[in-house]
């Protein structure tokens, strides 16, 4: 059988590593033949990946050499193929869980975990051994 793929990528828990984990999910569903999923996965990174910067990071992608100094936190995109569906994960070293608001029109923010809920067949999030959590999505290889 053949293994399923697999992807990594750690990033800096910066707001400029949205920009990456999303590149990183377009290169491999490219190369992966997943091309219909692109669009949907990208969104779905983009938000668990701000997310994960928010709850660990940096606001800025300029901290001071100071701030640097003291050690910058780090975030991991993964992306795999589990039978008929490709799953987003983002891992951040916060234990604090993710949590779904209802926004509404007024509210600025909580929209992110709505639209992932909207766009994937399930989420969820798991502690991990060793520390921090994962937050995945995931998407139905056929039908996006
Ligand atoms: N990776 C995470 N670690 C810790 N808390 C999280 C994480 N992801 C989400 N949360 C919590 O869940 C809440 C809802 O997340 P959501 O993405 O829906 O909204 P938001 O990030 O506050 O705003 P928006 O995404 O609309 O800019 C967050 O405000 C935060 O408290
Ligand atoms: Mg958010």
């Amino acid at each position: 059988m053949e293994p399923s793929p697999t992807s990594r990528l750690a990033l800096a828990a910066l707001p400029g590593s949205v920009r990456a984990a999303r590149r990183h999910v377009h290169d491999h569903l490219r190369l992966w033949g997943l091309p219909h999923l692109i669009e949907t996965a990208e969104l779905v990174v983009s938000e668990l990946s701000t997310n994960a910067v928010k709850a660990t990071g940096f606001p800025t992608d300029s901290p001071s050499y100071g701030e640097l100094s003291n050690g910058l936190n780090a975030i991991c995109v993964g992306l795999y193929v589990a039978g008929a569906c490709a799953v987003i994960e983002v891992w951040d070293s916060s234990d604090e869980p993710p949590l779904r608001g209802d926004a509404d029109l007024d509210d600025e923010g909580g929209r992110g975990l709505l639209l992932v809920e909207a766009l994937a067949t399930r989420w969820g999030f798991r502690r991990v051994e060793g520390g921090g959590k994962v937050v995945w999505a995931e998407l139905k290889v056929e039908t996006q």
